[in-house]
């Protein structure tokens, strides 16, 4: 099926899938077109300011106030407890979850690894990643806590929202705001993923600075569903993240009952293969925040809750210059997944689908072998990586794995060795 889609990040959009739907001139008439309900949906204060200010109307069967009462749900490996384990310093790396044996939808299937703040303090993130074999059929769910992006790395997804359905391939990402409900299904039968829960302010589009009206992210690459609703009754849950926990109750209709809305709080796609990549084309690696993506800002200016970054297909042109990513310690703490190819970094152990991690301070970079290659590359010669899609969440806070990722047999308990090779070279008779 081809989906239509509107253009653009976090316009005034407008959609109905029945011709007069929307109210004209006002938001809340007296009586809704077709015998509906209007409903607001907040995903900012009221009276943030204008420019960051995020709210949607939703004109809908029922108001979504109508199901049974919650009750807590039980989830052995998807939670907000990033204080189980000590945080550490080391640098760590985990091979791919392998895909479940066992029936398990998308909610079924989230296992946290990481993160920092919570729910209830309003910043921070949760990073998990998914594995599923079905589709979630009469299940529906939203998140209270925390905006999500998904990140898909093997594997399709269809993801029906009240808003309308987002389809969603490895190397595209989703954004679904707190509180949308949604259900997602299978494409390909089976699906592996990253998601970060933002527990802060909403992702926005960076600014530009010098950079100017045009990069990186265009703004007008950004996809919003149409309105698509379904109009159906049976005996489904609905199952609600709130404060970290998981809880689900009975609801009798689909909660995706939207018929038509208006407003600039909705859920979007995005084609990492559309990113306007920016770098050197003089000498030296810039920064890292030159592949911004995606920033929470958190309330210090410059100093984000989370930063999306990739690491997309790109030309290689500095002169005298070290190409790859430089040896550093950061500040930020660096949680990266790898959704295709390889990591121009590393010779090897990051697999698509695996992850690693480097705290505050932790020295890492390229590896040896990397190290080695780069240092006797042709640099007066273009060189094109191709074939590649990295990312990293990154958090102005150290980031605590949790006890299960940090007990996991994914974890690489060798991963360190990757820079023992790196030998002195240092001769003070040799400038
Ligand atoms: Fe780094």
């Amino acid at each position: 099926m081809t989906l239509s889609y509107q253009s653009g990040f976090a316009n005034e959009f407008a959609s109905e899938a029945l011709a007069g739907v929307l109210p004209v001139g006002r938001n809340s008439p007296q009586k809704v077109p077709y015998g509906l309900y209007a409903e607001q949906l907040s995903g900012t204060a009221f009276t943030a300011p204008r420019h960051v200010n995020r709210r949607s109307w939703l004109y809908r069967l029922r108001p979504s106030a109508v199901h049974k009462p919650f009750e807590p749900l039980a989830h052995a490996t998807f939670h907000n407890r990033f204080d189980e384990a000590p945080a550490t310093p080391n640098q760590l790396r985990w091979d791919p979850r392998a895909l479940p044996a066992a029936p398990t939808d998308f909610v079924d299937g989230l296992y946290t690894m990481a993160g920092n703040g919570g729910a209830a303090a309003q910043h921070g993130v949760g990073i998990h990643v998914y594995g599923a074999n079905r589709s979630m059929e009469n299940r529906f769910f939203y998140d209270a806590d925390g905006e999500l992006l998904i990140v898909p790395q093997q594997g399709r997804l269809s993801i029906a929202t009240e808003f309308g359905v987002l389809e969603l391939e490895p190397q595209e990402i989703a954004l679904i705001p707190r509180g949308v409900r949604f259900r997602v299904e299978l494409v390909d039968g089976v699906a592996r993923g990253y998601v970060c829960e933002n527990f802060g302010a909403m992702l926005r589009l960076p600014d530009l600075g010098p950079i100017g009206s045009n990069g990186l992210a265009n703004a007008r690459d950004f996809l919003t569903p149409v309105a698509a609703y379904e109009d159906r009754e049976g005996d489904f849950e609905l199952v609600a993240k709130f404060q970290g926990g998981l809880w689900r109750a009975d609801i009798g209709h689909s909660p995706l009952d939207v018929v038509g809305w208006h407003g600039n709080y909705v859920p979007c796609k995005y084609d990492l293969r559309r990113f306007n990549t920016i770098g050197s084309i003089s000498y030296d690696h810039p920064d890292p925040s030159i592949f911004t993506v995606l920033t929470s800002p958190s309330d210090t200016p410059g100093t984000a809750n989370l930063d999306f970054v990739i690491f997309p297909p790109r030309w290689l042109v500095a002169e005298d210059t070290f190409r790859p990513p430089w040896f550093h310690r950061n500040i930020a703490s660096e949680f990266m997944g790898l959704v295709h190819g390889v990591y121009d970094a590393k010779a090897g152990g990051f697999s698509p689908g695996g992850a690693s991690l480097h705290n505050a301070m932790s020295g890492h970079g390229p590896d040896a072998a990397s190290f080695d290659k780069a240092t006797r590359a042709d640099v007066s010669k273009p060189d094109h990586i191709v074939d590649t899609m990295a990312f990293m969440f990154e958090t102005r806070a150290v980031i605590r794995p949790t006890a299960q990722a940090l007990a996991a047999s994914e974890l690489q308990a060798h991963y360190y060795e990757c820079w023992q090779g790196l030998k002195k070279t240092f001769d003070p008779a040799k400038p």
